[in-house]
Protein backbone atom coordinates (compact mmCIF):
# COMPACT_ATOMS: atom_id res chain seq x y z
CA UNK A 1 0.00 0.00 0.00
CA UNK A 2 1.48 3.22 -0.65
CA UNK A 3 2.03 5.83 2.02
CA UNK A 4 1.03 8.80 0.33
CA UNK A 5 -2.55 9.85 -1.46
CA UNK A 6 -2.71 12.10 -4.29
CA UNK A 7 -6.39 12.62 -5.44
CA UNK A 8 -7.99 14.96 -7.98
CA UNK A 9 -11.64 16.11 -9.01
CA UNK A 10 -11.96 17.18 -12.40
CA UNK A 11 -10.90 21.35 -13.08
CA UNK A 12 -14.23 22.68 -13.73
CA UNK A 13 -15.35 25.04 -16.70
CA UNK A 14 -15.86 28.59 -15.71
CA UNK A 15 -18.33 29.80 -18.22
CA UNK A 16 -21.14 29.51 -15.04
CA UNK A 17 -22.01 29.18 -11.91
CA UNK A 18 -20.90 25.80 -9.83
CA UNK A 19 -23.94 23.63 -9.35
CA UNK A 20 -24.89 20.21 -7.18
CA UNK A 21 -22.95 18.30 -9.75
CA UNK A 22 -19.92 19.85 -9.25
CA UNK A 23 -20.38 19.86 -5.09
CA UNK A 24 -21.10 16.40 -5.30
CA UNK A 25 -17.62 15.28 -6.59
CA UNK A 26 -15.59 18.40 -4.33
CA UNK A 27 -17.39 16.72 -1.52
CA UNK A 28 -16.45 12.90 -2.30
CA UNK A 29 -12.61 14.06 -2.61
CA UNK A 30 -12.89 16.16 0.37
CA UNK A 31 -14.53 13.12 2.56
CA UNK A 32 -11.57 10.81 1.31
CA UNK A 33 -9.02 13.25 1.69
CA UNK A 34 -10.19 13.52 5.15
CA UNK A 35 -10.18 9.94 5.61
CA UNK A 36 -6.57 9.65 4.44
CA UNK A 37 -5.30 12.68 6.62
CA UNK A 38 -5.91 10.43 9.12
CA UNK A 39 -4.33 7.44 8.15
CA UNK A 40 -1.12 8.95 6.16
CA UNK A 41 -0.80 12.03 8.34
CA UNK A 42 -1.63 15.62 7.02
CA UNK A 43 1.74 16.04 5.05
CA UNK A 44 1.22 12.80 2.90
CA UNK A 45 -1.64 13.78 1.13
CA UNK A 46 -2.71 16.14 -1.67
CA UNK A 47 -6.57 17.07 -2.68
CA UNK A 48 -6.31 18.96 -6.03
CA UNK A 49 -8.89 20.70 -7.77
CA UNK A 50 -9.18 23.78 -9.79
CA UNK A 51 -10.64 25.60 -12.70
CA UNK A 52 -10.34 25.12 -16.47
CA UNK A 53 -10.05 27.81 -18.34
CA UNK A 54 -9.72 27.70 -21.87
CA UNK A 55 -11.26 26.94 -24.85
CA UNK A 56 -14.75 27.99 -27.30
CA UNK A 57 -17.07 27.70 -24.37
CA UNK A 58 -15.46 30.07 -21.84
CA UNK A 59 -14.20 32.44 -24.87
CA UNK A 60 -17.72 32.76 -25.51
CA UNK A 61 -19.29 33.39 -22.31
CA UNK A 62 -16.83 36.30 -21.20
CA UNK A 63 -17.96 37.99 -24.69
CA UNK A 64 -21.17 37.66 -23.34
CA UNK A 65 -20.75 38.94 -20.30
CA UNK A 66 -18.69 41.96 -22.24
CA UNK A 67 -15.29 41.24 -20.39
CA UNK A 68 -12.26 40.67 -21.39
CA UNK A 69 -11.39 36.11 -21.36
CA UNK A 70 -8.79 36.67 -18.47
CA UNK A 71 -10.62 38.88 -16.39
CA UNK A 72 -13.88 37.01 -17.02
CA UNK A 73 -12.44 33.63 -15.84
CA UNK A 74 -10.65 35.22 -12.86
CA UNK A 75 -13.96 35.90 -11.70
CA UNK A 76 -16.30 33.29 -11.83
CA UNK A 77 -12.91 30.74 -10.96
CA UNK A 78 -13.33 32.45 -7.75
CA UNK A 79 -16.48 31.65 -7.39
CA UNK A 80 -15.26 28.02 -7.16
CA UNK A 81 -12.92 28.57 -4.81
CA UNK A 82 -15.63 30.65 -2.34
CA UNK A 83 -18.23 27.74 -2.90
CA UNK A 84 -15.70 25.11 -1.47
CA UNK A 85 -14.89 27.32 1.48
CA UNK A 86 -18.58 27.81 2.23
CA UNK A 87 -18.81 23.55 1.73
CA UNK A 88 -15.63 23.10 4.09
CA UNK A 89 -13.76 21.42 1.10
CA UNK A 90 -10.17 21.24 2.16
CA UNK A 91 -8.49 21.20 -1.11
CA UNK A 92 -4.46 21.22 -0.68
CA UNK A 93 -4.42 23.23 -4.13
CA UNK A 94 -6.41 24.74 -6.64
CA UNK A 95 -4.94 25.10 -10.16
CA UNK A 96 -6.39 27.14 -13.15
CA UNK A 97 -5.19 26.15 -16.51
CA UNK A 98 -4.36 29.74 -17.27
CA UNK A 99 -1.58 29.60 -14.87
CA UNK A 100 2.35 29.72 -15.71
CA UNK A 101 3.00 26.48 -13.74
CA UNK A 102 0.48 24.69 -16.06
CA UNK A 103 0.71 26.64 -19.61
CA UNK A 104 4.44 25.59 -19.12
CA UNK A 105 4.27 21.62 -18.74
CA UNK A 106 1.18 21.62 -21.30
CA UNK A 107 3.86 23.06 -23.83
CA UNK A 108 6.65 21.11 -22.95
CA UNK A 109 4.17 17.83 -23.50
CA UNK A 110 3.21 19.26 -26.86
CA UNK A 111 7.40 19.57 -27.49
CA UNK A 112 7.88 16.47 -26.52
CA UNK A 113 5.08 14.06 -28.41
CA UNK A 114 5.59 16.28 -31.36
CA UNK A 115 9.79 15.77 -31.24
CA UNK A 116 8.70 11.77 -30.95
CA UNK A 117 6.50 11.91 -33.87
CA UNK A 118 3.08 11.24 -31.73
CA UNK A 119 1.98 14.64 -32.90
CA UNK A 120 1.97 15.22 -36.61
CA UNK A 121 -0.22 17.84 -38.90
CA UNK A 122 -2.98 17.27 -40.71
CA UNK A 123 -6.62 17.93 -42.43
CA UNK A 124 -9.40 18.29 -39.99
CA UNK A 125 -12.88 17.50 -41.72
CA UNK A 126 -15.84 16.68 -38.69
CA UNK A 127 -18.62 17.65 -36.90
CA UNK A 128 -18.40 19.76 -33.98
CA UNK A 129 -20.63 20.78 -31.27
CA UNK A 130 -18.95 24.20 -29.42
CA UNK A 131 -20.51 23.84 -26.17
CA UNK A 132 -19.51 20.59 -25.32
CA UNK A 133 -16.05 21.43 -27.09
CA UNK A 134 -16.46 18.01 -28.75
CA UNK A 135 -16.45 16.41 -32.40
CA UNK A 136 -18.88 13.62 -32.97
CA UNK A 137 -19.29 11.22 -35.79
CA UNK A 138 -21.60 11.57 -38.44
CA UNK A 139 -23.81 8.46 -36.73
CA UNK A 140 -23.59 10.38 -33.68
CA UNK A 141 -24.83 13.73 -34.44
CA UNK A 142 -28.44 12.39 -35.64
CA UNK A 143 -30.18 14.75 -37.00
CA UNK A 144 -27.18 17.15 -37.06
CA UNK A 145 -27.46 17.77 -33.43
CA UNK A 146 -25.18 16.75 -30.92
CA UNK A 147 -26.24 13.82 -29.14
CA UNK A 148 -25.29 15.63 -25.60
CA UNK A 149 -26.57 18.40 -25.25
CA UNK A 150 -28.93 18.21 -28.74
CA UNK A 151 -27.87 21.59 -30.15
CA UNK A 152 -27.02 22.03 -33.74
CA UNK A 153 -23.38 20.82 -34.61
CA UNK A 154 -21.04 22.69 -36.64
CA UNK A 155 -19.14 21.30 -40.02
CA UNK A 156 -15.10 22.07 -39.95
CA UNK A 157 -12.33 21.74 -42.19
CA UNK A 158 -9.25 22.79 -41.27
CA UNK A 159 -5.92 22.25 -41.15
CA UNK A 160 -4.48 21.03 -37.67
CA UNK A 161 -2.43 18.78 -35.55
CA UNK A 162 -3.05 15.44 -34.23
CA UNK A 163 -2.06 13.45 -31.65
CA UNK A 164 -2.00 9.73 -32.46
CA UNK A 165 -4.17 7.99 -30.41
CA UNK A 166 -4.05 4.84 -32.93
CA UNK A 167 -0.62 4.19 -32.52
CA UNK A 168 -1.72 3.03 -28.63
CA UNK A 169 -4.60 1.52 -28.78
CA UNK A 170 -3.42 -2.05 -28.47
CA UNK A 171 -1.23 -1.23 -25.88
CA UNK A 172 -4.52 -0.25 -24.03
CA UNK A 173 -6.27 -2.54 -24.39
CA UNK A 174 -3.40 -4.87 -22.71
CA UNK A 175 -3.61 -2.82 -20.24
CA UNK A 176 -6.46 -2.28 -19.11
CA UNK A 177 -7.29 -6.02 -19.40
CA UNK A 178 -4.47 -6.53 -16.68
CA UNK A 179 -5.63 -3.84 -14.78
CA UNK A 180 -9.14 -4.41 -14.20
CA UNK A 181 -8.84 -2.24 -10.95
CA UNK A 182 -8.23 0.64 -12.95
CA UNK A 183 -11.40 2.05 -13.68
CA UNK A 184 -14.23 1.94 -11.35
CA UNK A 185 -17.13 1.17 -10.93
CA UNK A 186 -17.05 -2.47 -12.40
CA UNK A 187 -19.83 -1.01 -14.75
CA UNK A 188 -17.54 1.60 -16.06
CA UNK A 189 -14.33 -0.63 -16.81
CA UNK A 190 -16.63 -2.69 -18.82
CA UNK A 191 -17.96 0.00 -21.17
CA UNK A 192 -14.26 1.30 -21.94
CA UNK A 193 -12.90 -2.27 -22.58
CA UNK A 194 -15.83 -3.34 -24.69
CA UNK A 195 -15.75 0.33 -26.45
CA UNK A 196 -11.98 0.18 -27.29
CA UNK A 197 -12.67 -3.71 -28.47
CA UNK A 198 -15.59 -2.74 -30.62
CA UNK A 199 -14.39 0.82 -32.57
CA UNK A 200 -10.81 1.85 -33.42
CA UNK A 201 -10.00 4.91 -32.30
CA UNK A 202 -9.11 8.08 -34.46
CA UNK A 203 -6.16 10.32 -34.24
CA UNK A 204 -7.22 13.48 -31.85
CA UNK A 205 -7.27 17.04 -32.93
CA UNK A 206 -5.39 18.56 -30.29
CA UNK A 207 -5.43 21.90 -31.74
CA UNK A 208 -7.64 24.80 -33.38
CA UNK A 209 -6.03 27.23 -35.64
CA UNK A 210 -5.78 30.69 -33.69
CA UNK A 211 -8.27 32.80 -36.01
CA UNK A 212 -11.38 30.17 -35.04
CA UNK A 213 -9.98 30.40 -31.23
CA UNK A 214 -7.35 32.67 -29.69
CA UNK A 215 -8.36 31.93 -26.05
CA UNK A 216 -5.84 28.71 -25.66
CA UNK A 217 -2.27 27.71 -24.98
CA UNK A 218 -0.64 28.25 -28.19
CA UNK A 219 1.44 25.03 -29.51
CA UNK A 220 5.19 25.80 -28.84
CA UNK A 221 6.04 24.66 -33.00
CA UNK A 222 2.88 25.86 -34.32
CA UNK A 223 2.02 29.29 -32.95
CA UNK A 224 -0.70 30.08 -35.21
CA UNK A 225 -2.20 27.44 -33.57
CA UNK A 226 -3.31 27.02 -30.11
CA UNK A 227 -4.15 23.52 -27.68
CA UNK A 228 -7.49 21.53 -27.58
CA UNK A 229 -8.92 22.30 -24.32
CA UNK A 230 -9.06 18.58 -23.15
CA UNK A 231 -5.38 17.82 -23.91
CA UNK A 232 -4.94 20.96 -21.94
CA UNK A 233 -7.36 20.29 -19.36
CA UNK A 234 -6.19 16.44 -18.45
CA UNK A 235 -2.52 17.65 -18.10
CA UNK A 236 -3.52 19.99 -14.87
CA UNK A 237 -3.33 16.56 -13.01
CA UNK A 238 0.35 16.17 -13.72
CA UNK A 239 1.50 20.06 -13.87
CA UNK A 240 -0.25 21.14 -10.67
CA UNK A 241 2.53 18.55 -8.65
CA UNK A 242 5.93 18.18 -10.93
CA UNK A 243 7.86 19.41 -13.70
CA UNK A 244 10.07 18.09 -16.37
CA UNK A 245 13.89 18.18 -15.83
CA UNK A 246 16.46 18.79 -18.60
CA UNK A 247 15.98 15.09 -20.34
CA UNK A 248 12.26 15.05 -20.51
CA UNK A 249 11.72 13.05 -17.45
CA UNK A 250 8.47 14.10 -15.31
CA UNK A 251 9.68 14.74 -11.43
CA UNK A 252 7.10 14.54 -8.86
CA UNK A 253 6.60 14.25 -5.20
CA UNK A 254 2.87 13.13 -5.66
CA UNK A 255 2.67 11.46 -8.94
CA UNK A 256 1.45 9.22 -9.77
CA UNK A 257 -2.35 9.92 -8.28
CA UNK A 258 -3.80 7.19 -6.64
CA UNK A 259 -7.40 8.84 -7.68
CA UNK A 260 -8.79 10.67 -9.64
CA UNK A 261 -12.56 11.42 -9.07
CA UNK A 262 -15.76 12.60 -11.86
CA UNK A 263 -18.73 11.81 -13.14
CA UNK A 264 -18.90 9.18 -16.05
CA UNK A 265 -19.60 12.56 -18.43
CA UNK A 266 -15.89 12.64 -19.00
CA UNK A 267 -14.99 8.41 -18.66
CA UNK A 268 -13.73 8.29 -21.77
CA UNK A 269 -11.46 11.86 -21.79
CA UNK A 270 -9.83 10.12 -18.36
CA UNK A 271 -9.83 5.95 -19.24
CA UNK A 272 -8.64 6.76 -23.14
CA UNK A 273 -7.37 9.86 -23.92
CA UNK A 274 -5.23 10.31 -20.86
CA UNK A 275 -3.86 7.00 -20.17
CA UNK A 276 -2.39 7.30 -23.81
CA UNK A 277 -0.92 11.20 -23.00
CA UNK A 278 1.07 9.80 -19.75
CA UNK A 279 1.75 6.86 -21.33
CA UNK A 280 3.48 8.47 -24.79
CA UNK A 281 5.35 10.71 -22.39
CA UNK A 282 6.77 8.04 -20.30
CA UNK A 283 4.93 8.86 -17.53
CA UNK A 284 3.21 6.32 -15.04
CA UNK A 285 -0.81 6.00 -14.95
CA UNK A 286 -2.95 7.12 -11.66
CA UNK A 287 -3.84 4.15 -10.13
CA UNK A 288 -7.23 4.47 -10.36
CA UNK A 289 -9.92 6.34 -11.95
CA UNK A 290 -13.44 6.50 -10.18
CA UNK A 291 -16.55 7.76 -12.18
CA UNK A 292 -19.46 8.50 -10.47
CA UNK A 293 -23.08 9.03 -11.28
CA UNK A 294 -25.08 12.26 -12.25
CA UNK A 295 -27.40 13.77 -10.16
CA UNK A 296 -30.76 14.44 -12.39
CA UNK A 297 -33.64 16.69 -12.09
CA UNK A 298 -36.85 15.20 -12.77
CA UNK A 299 -35.37 12.57 -14.92
CA UNK A 300 -32.76 14.77 -16.72
CA UNK A 301 -28.86 15.47 -16.08
CA UNK A 302 -28.39 18.39 -14.13
CA UNK A 303 -25.95 20.70 -16.10
CA UNK A 304 -25.59 24.40 -17.06
CA UNK A 305 -25.88 23.97 -20.76
CA UNK A 306 -30.00 21.99 -19.86
CA UNK A 307 -30.60 25.34 -17.86
CA UNK A 308 -31.61 22.71 -15.06
CA UNK A 309 -29.53 23.58 -11.95
CA UNK A 310 -29.37 23.78 -8.42
CA UNK A 311 -27.13 25.86 -6.33
CA UNK A 312 -25.30 24.23 -3.17
CA UNK A 313 -25.63 27.25 -0.86
CA UNK A 314 -29.26 27.40 -1.48
CA UNK A 315 -29.76 24.37 -0.32
CA UNK A 316 -27.22 24.98 2.39
CA UNK A 317 -28.75 27.62 3.44
CA UNK A 318 -32.00 25.97 3.83
CA UNK A 319 -31.15 22.93 5.41
CA UNK A 320 -27.47 23.35 6.77
CA UNK A 321 -24.04 22.30 5.40
CA UNK A 322 -23.57 19.03 6.97
CA UNK A 323 -27.23 17.88 6.36
CA UNK A 324 -26.56 18.67 2.61
CA UNK A 325 -22.80 16.48 2.25
CA UNK A 326 -25.04 13.82 4.43
CA UNK A 327 -27.23 13.98 2.23
CA UNK A 328 -25.61 13.68 -1.09
CA UNK A 329 -23.24 10.84 0.22
CA UNK A 330 -25.52 8.65 1.65
CA UNK A 331 -28.54 9.04 -0.69
CA UNK A 332 -27.06 7.28 -3.91
CA UNK A 333 -24.37 4.78 -3.92
CA UNK A 334 -21.02 6.24 -5.63
CA UNK A 335 -21.63 5.40 -9.07
CA UNK A 336 -25.49 5.42 -9.85
CA UNK A 337 -26.99 8.11 -10.65
CA UNK A 338 -29.82 9.38 -8.35
CA UNK A 339 -32.74 11.94 -8.67
CA UNK A 340 -32.24 15.40 -6.65
CA UNK A 341 -35.07 16.38 -4.90
CA UNK A 342 -36.00 18.38 -1.62
CA UNK A 343 -38.08 16.13 -0.16
CA UNK A 344 -35.47 13.57 -0.65
CA UNK A 345 -33.02 15.80 1.45
CA UNK A 346 -35.93 16.30 4.25
CA UNK A 347 -36.55 13.05 4.55
CA UNK A 348 -33.17 11.74 5.21
CA UNK A 349 -32.65 15.12 7.60
CA UNK A 350 -35.34 14.07 9.59
CA UNK A 351 -34.88 10.13 9.98
CA UNK A 352 -31.31 9.89 10.07
CA UNK A 353 -30.04 13.08 11.55
CA UNK A 354 -33.21 14.31 13.40
CA UNK A 355 -34.11 10.74 14.84
CA UNK A 356 -31.46 8.86 15.21
CA UNK A 357 -28.26 10.63 15.67
CA UNK A 358 -29.47 13.99 16.99
CA UNK A 359 -31.76 12.30 19.47
CA UNK A 360 -29.15 10.11 20.77
CA UNK A 361 -26.99 12.56 21.20
CA UNK A 362 -29.11 14.98 22.80
CA UNK A 363 -31.30 12.36 24.90
CA UNK A 364 -27.36 10.95 26.24
CA UNK A 365 -27.02 14.51 27.17
CA UNK A 366 -30.34 14.51 29.31
CA UNK A 367 -29.46 11.73 31.04
CA UNK A 368 -26.23 12.89 32.23
CA UNK A 369 -27.37 15.93 33.11
CA UNK A 370 -30.19 14.07 34.97
CA UNK A 371 -28.82 10.97 36.42
CA UNK A 372 -25.31 11.83 37.20
CA UNK A 373 -25.32 16.22 37.43
CA UNK A 374 -23.26 16.40 34.32
CA UNK A 375 -20.35 13.63 35.39
CA UNK A 376 -19.53 11.32 32.54
CA UNK A 377 -19.57 8.20 34.35
CA UNK A 378 -15.65 7.05 34.46
CA UNK A 379 -15.54 3.10 34.34
CA UNK A 380 -14.39 0.42 31.82
CA UNK A 381 -16.99 -1.60 30.03
CA UNK A 382 -16.73 -5.27 29.77
CA UNK A 383 -20.20 -6.35 27.95
CA UNK A 384 -22.07 -7.91 30.98
CA UNK A 385 -24.77 -8.76 29.18
CA UNK A 386 -24.95 -9.77 25.21
CA UNK A 387 -26.56 -6.40 23.65
CA UNK A 388 -23.53 -4.47 25.53
CA UNK A 389 -21.04 -7.04 24.47
CA UNK A 390 -22.70 -6.53 20.94
CA UNK A 391 -22.53 -2.66 20.81
CA UNK A 392 -18.56 -3.02 22.25
CA UNK A 393 -17.68 -5.42 19.50
CA UNK A 394 -20.00 -2.86 16.79
CA UNK A 395 -17.47 0.00 18.16
CA UNK A 396 -14.10 -1.69 18.43
CA UNK A 397 -15.17 -3.14 14.53
CA UNK A 398 -16.31 0.59 13.50
CA UNK A 399 -12.86 1.82 11.99
CA UNK A 400 -12.03 -1.29 9.93
CA UNK A 401 -15.57 -0.96 8.45
CA UNK A 402 -15.58 2.56 7.79
CA UNK A 403 -12.58 2.99 6.28
CA UNK A 404 -12.22 -0.54 3.97
CA UNK A 405 -16.01 1.32 2.28
CA UNK A 406 -13.97 3.89 1.63
CA UNK A 407 -10.78 2.69 0.48
CA UNK A 408 -13.09 1.40 -2.21
CA UNK A 409 -15.11 4.63 -2.67
CA UNK A 410 -18.30 3.25 -0.71
CA UNK A 411 -19.28 6.16 0.97
CA UNK A 412 -23.10 5.21 1.06
CA UNK A 413 -21.93 1.95 2.92
CA UNK A 414 -19.43 3.59 5.28
CA UNK A 415 -22.17 5.85 6.75
CA UNK A 416 -24.52 3.45 6.96
CA UNK A 417 -22.13 1.40 9.67
CA UNK A 418 -21.84 4.29 11.28
CA UNK A 419 -25.90 4.24 11.63
CA UNK A 420 -26.02 0.94 12.68
CA UNK A 421 -24.27 1.59 15.61
CA UNK A 422 -26.74 4.73 16.45
CA UNK A 423 -29.38 2.69 15.56
CA UNK A 424 -28.23 -0.06 17.99
CA UNK A 425 -27.78 2.31 20.59
CA UNK A 426 -31.45 3.65 20.36
CA UNK A 427 -32.83 0.66 20.72
CA UNK A 428 -30.77 -0.22 23.64
CA UNK A 429 -31.82 2.74 25.08
CA UNK A 430 -35.68 1.48 24.76
CA UNK A 431 -34.92 -1.74 26.04
CA UNK A 432 -32.85 -0.85 28.98
CA UNK A 433 -35.67 2.10 30.15
CA UNK A 434 -33.01 3.59 32.33
CA UNK A 435 -36.04 5.54 33.94
CA UNK A 436 -37.13 2.23 35.36
CA UNK A 437 -32.86 1.79 36.80
CA UNK A 438 -32.92 5.42 38.10
CA UNK A 439 -36.18 4.56 39.52
CA UNK A 440 -35.19 1.22 41.45
CA UNK A 441 -31.86 2.91 42.23
CA UNK A 442 -29.69 0.84 40.25
CA UNK A 443 -26.44 2.83 40.23
CA UNK A 444 -24.48 1.04 38.71
CA UNK A 445 -26.09 -0.05 35.69
CA UNK A 446 -27.29 3.04 35.54
CA UNK A 447 -23.86 4.27 35.32
CA UNK A 448 -22.85 1.32 32.86
CA UNK A 449 -25.50 2.59 31.22
CA UNK A 450 -24.56 5.97 30.15
CA UNK A 451 -21.30 5.06 29.31
CA UNK A 452 -21.62 3.32 27.26
CA UNK A 453 -24.09 5.37 25.10
CA UNK A 454 -20.98 7.89 25.79
CA UNK A 455 -18.86 5.75 24.05
CA UNK A 456 -20.72 4.90 21.40
CA UNK A 457 -21.30 8.99 20.77
CA UNK A 458 -17.89 9.53 20.84
CA UNK A 459 -16.83 6.59 18.44
CA UNK A 460 -19.70 8.15 15.97
CA UNK A 461 -18.07 11.60 16.29
CA UNK A 462 -15.01 10.49 15.67
CA UNK A 463 -15.83 8.97 12.07
CA UNK A 464 -18.08 11.74 11.39
CA UNK A 465 -15.32 14.07 11.40
CA UNK A 466 -14.78 12.78 7.98
CA UNK A 467 -18.16 13.49 6.38
CA UNK A 468 -19.50 16.20 8.48
CA UNK A 469 -16.39 17.55 10.43
CA UNK A 470 -18.83 20.77 11.87
CA UNK A 471 -21.56 18.41 13.87
CA UNK A 472 -18.48 15.74 15.16
CA UNK A 473 -16.76 19.40 16.20
CA UNK A 474 -20.37 19.91 18.25
CA UNK A 475 -21.24 16.50 19.58
CA UNK A 476 -17.33 16.70 20.62
CA UNK A 477 -17.40 19.97 22.46
CA UNK A 478 -20.49 18.96 24.17
CA UNK A 479 -18.70 15.44 25.63
CA UNK A 480 -15.30 16.67 26.41
CA UNK A 481 -13.32 15.39 29.09
CA UNK A 482 -15.34 14.09 31.61
CA UNK A 483 -18.15 16.28 31.92
CA UNK A 484 -21.02 17.60 28.95
CA UNK A 485 -21.67 20.43 27.73
CA UNK A 486 -24.94 20.18 26.38
CA UNK A 487 -25.94 22.49 23.83
CA UNK A 488 -28.69 23.64 21.06
CA UNK A 489 -29.72 19.86 19.61
CA UNK A 490 -28.01 19.43 16.42
CA UNK A 491 -30.84 18.78 14.13
CA UNK A 492 -34.20 20.45 15.21
CA UNK A 493 -37.09 18.18 13.17
CA UNK A 494 -38.14 20.32 10.04
CA UNK A 495 -42.24 20.31 10.30
CA UNK A 496 -43.54 19.24 6.66
CA UNK A 497 -47.13 20.35 5.90
CA UNK A 498 -49.02 17.80 6.28
CA UNK A 499 -51.11 17.31 2.61
N1 LIG B 1 -13.52 20.89 -17.63
C1 LIG B 1 -13.96 19.56 -17.79
C2 LIG B 1 -13.15 18.60 -16.93
C3 LIG B 1 -11.69 18.59 -17.20
S1 LIG B 1 -10.85 17.52 -16.12
C4 LIG B 1 -9.33 17.41 -16.74
C5 LIG B 1 -15.41 19.44 -17.39
N2 LIG B 1 -15.89 20.41 -16.59
S2 LIG B 1 -17.39 20.48 -16.02
O1 LIG B 1 -17.48 21.76 -15.36
O2 LIG B 1 -18.33 20.19 -17.02
O3 LIG B 1 -17.44 19.39 -14.89
C6 LIG B 1 -17.83 18.07 -15.15
C7 LIG B 1 -17.82 17.35 -13.84
O4 LIG B 1 -18.66 18.04 -12.88
C8 LIG B 1 -18.39 15.95 -13.84
O5 LIG B 1 -17.48 14.98 -14.30
C9 LIG B 1 -18.72 15.79 -12.38
O6 LIG B 1 -17.55 15.66 -11.64
C10 LIG B 1 -19.35 17.12 -12.07
N3 LIG B 1 -20.75 17.15 -12.46
C11 LIG B 1 -21.33 18.08 -13.29
N4 LIG B 1 -22.66 17.80 -13.38
C12 LIG B 1 -22.96 16.72 -12.64
C13 LIG B 1 -24.15 16.04 -12.31
N5 LIG B 1 -25.32 16.41 -12.79
N6 LIG B 1 -24.06 15.00 -11.46
C14 LIG B 1 -22.87 14.60 -10.91
N7 LIG B 1 -21.74 15.22 -11.19
C15 LIG B 1 -21.74 16.25 -12.08
O7 LIG B 1 -16.05 18.49 -17.78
Amino acid sequence: MSNKFYITTPIYYVNASPHIGHSYTTIAADVLTRFKRRVLGKENVRFLTGTDEHGQKIQKAADAAKLSAQSFVDQTSQQFRDLWKSLDVSYDDFIRTTQPRHVKVVQKCLEILFKKGDIYEGKYEGLYCTPCETFWLEAQAVGGLCPDCHRPVERIVETNYFFKLTKYQDWLLGYLRENPDFIKPGSRYEETLRFLELNKLNDLCISRPKERLSWGIPLPFAPEHVTYVWFDALVNYISAVGEFDARDNYVSKWWPAELHLMAKDILRQHTVYWPIMLHALNIELPKRVFAHGWWMLNEDKMSKSRGNVVNPLEMVEKYGLDAYRYFLLREVPFGLDGNFSEEGIIKRYNSDLANDLGNLVYRTLTMVEKYFDGNIPDLKLNGSTKSVAEILAKIEHLPVRVFSALDEQNFSLALESIWELIGMANKHVEETKPWNLAKENKQEDLKEFIRLLVDVIRAVADKLEIFIPQTAASIQEQFVGDKVKKGNPLFPRIETKKK
